[in-house]
């Protein structure tokens, strides 16, 4: 009987040492994957740093660039592109002015009846269509055929709020936000595509003359009386509203921005001094780079692959359209390289673009207790069935650091701006308010993002010049204004 028991104990010791053994073998490793997986994000956390001396660089480069853009052409990455708007609305405009607003993955059409002198916007309308992506990478004509069919459709669905001086063609303002060298304010050729679209066959061609043609085959009797650029748009609408917008910036699927520049300031310009003294500048600051912006190996990972490798630098450290992909490539590291989501690597992970910065938004917001919208994320778009609420926390930990890099590079771009135009110290200005214009998607709806923008901006002005400058959201700016140029650029304008 004694012996019996000295085995089974025997047994049971053995057992539990085993069984001990593999837990603690399994520990260690779960210990060493997290050690792995968390030392790869500091390490990205640490070379997407942003101190504040370091924005001072890349706001000073911003600057310097801006000088050589305006100086010749190609003297800078930067393209600082003249627009032909010379006068910005007034108040005065008045009449039916229809938009066509293409920039990103929709495209919004509407008409707005401006009321002349003091009496604003009297009605609007819009629509919105999403753009199939095969138009995206197909031919101009494609694409703009398709544009100009909803458009057409658009008009012929006017009620009776909307009125058009009889006898007069219908005037279209036509936001086009991509690079453009303008040779008036009515027609320019498309330099490149941005932001996913690769139409090769619209490259170097008149945009308003392609527009045109496909809108006369639909039958459409309209006029583009005004092209221009989001930022553009943004800055006319804004101008509307408030006389001391100085500049608009997009944040969106893109970004870039636009400033009023005394002409004196351009040498590049040859034409005529127009005859306010003043232009706006549409600089497509997403193509500005510079040694002092921190890149990681994700980034250059992501331009290699991208439809326009070595362009868009800021752009793509920045907006909307890569801010998700940037995370969603690190999170593919942690699981190769630490098994962060388990023994094997979820597939979807290694998909471009599955992880879109709404949802990436969506997470970084996430204040539940147990992080279950993080967790929810994780399933529907990378299939990951159980995630640890320890993981969650490390996928909100990614989404800051990549969220912030953003933000904080956006506002030393804008602070680069404000040094060009002397509006960052205090001068002889002192107390006027300049206003700076902000549009998109980015900005709108990413909340920690804006935040951190609007934070950072102040902490580089500092406290007093910091109150002297505001940044407005300027919703749906870009249409609206892009239908005030076409209004302030009528053909019926006397004069
Ligand atoms: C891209 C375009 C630019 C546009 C911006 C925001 O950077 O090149 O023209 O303004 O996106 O939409």
């Amino acid at each position: 009987m004694g012996r019996v028991v000295v085995v089974a104990a025997v047994i049971g010791v053995a057992t539990a040492v085993a069984v001990a053994a593999v837990v603690g073998r399994r520990f260690v490793r779960k210990w060493r994957r997290r050690a792995k997986a968390l030392a790869i994000v500091k390490e990205v956390e640490e070379k997407c740093a942003t101190p504040i001396a370091k924005l001072r660089q890349v706001a000073d480069a911003m600057t310097v660039e801006m000088h050589a853009g305006l100086a010749s052409e190609g003297g800078s990455k930067l393209k600082m592109l003249i627009t032909y708007v010379d006068n910005l609305p007034t108040g005065d405009e008045e009449g039916l002015f229809y938009a066509l607003d293409l920039g990103g993955t929709n495209f919004r059409v509407l008409r707005v009846q401006l009321g002349g002198k003091g009496g604003g916007i009297v009605s609007q309308e819009f629509t919105e269509v999403s753009i199939p992506p095969k138009l995206m990478v197909g031919s101009s004509s494609a694409l703009f055929e398709y544009i100009a069919s909803k458009l057409a459709k658009f008009v012929a669905e006017e009620g009776p709020d909307f009125q058009i001086h009889p006898g007069r063609q219908r005037e279209l303002g036509f936001t086009f936000s991509f690079p453009v060298m303008q040779t008036s304010i009515d027609s320019g050729n498309l330099i490149k595509w941005t932001k996913g679209f690769s139409i090769d066959d619209t490259v170097g061609k008149d945009i308003v003359a392609e527009l045109t043609k496909a809108m006369e085959k639909q039958g459409l009797d309209m006029r583009v009386t005004a092209l221009v650029n989001d930022t553009v748009g943004t800055l006319a609408g804004g101008r509307y509203t408030d006389k001391d917008v100085i500049a608009a910036v997009i944040l969106g699927t893109g970004t870039n921005a636009a400033y009023v520049e005394r002409a004196q300031a351009i040498p590049k310009w040859h034409g005529l001094l127009p005859k306010s003294g003043e232009m706006v500048i549409n600089m497509e600051w997403g193509n500005f780079r510079s040694s002092h912006l921190p890149l990681t190996e994700f980034d250059h990972a992501l331009d290699m692959e991208s439809l326009n490798p070595g362009e868009q630098v800021y752009e793509k450290i920045i907006s909307g359209m890569y801010l998700g992909d940037i995370v969603r490539r690190v999170l593919c590291k942690m699981a190769e390289e630490a098994s962060f989501f388990g023994d094997t690597v979820p597939p979807k992970l290694k998909v471009p673009f599955t992880l879109r910065t709404p949802d990436m938004s969506a997470m970084h917001h996430d204040t539940s207790a147990d992080l279950s919208v993080v967790g929810n994320k994780l399933k529907t778009i990378f299939e990951i069935q159980d995630s640890s609420l320890e993981s969650r926390k490390v996928v909100i930990e990614l989404c800051n650091i990549i969220a912030t890099r953003g933000a904080r590079l956006a506002a030393a771009g804008m602070l680069g701006i404000l040094k060009k135009l002397g509006k960052d110290t205090l001068n002889d200005s002192e107390g006027q308010r300049f206003v700076i214009a902000m549009d998109g998607g980015l900005y709108e709806h990413y909340d920690a993002y804006s935040k951190c923008l609007e934070d950072t901006v102040a902490e580089l002005l500092g406290e007093v010049v910091s109150q002297n400058i505001v940044i407005q959201h300027s919703m749906d700016g870009s249409g609206i204004g892009a239908a005030l140029l076409a209004a302030s650029h009528s053909q019926y304008l006397e004069g």
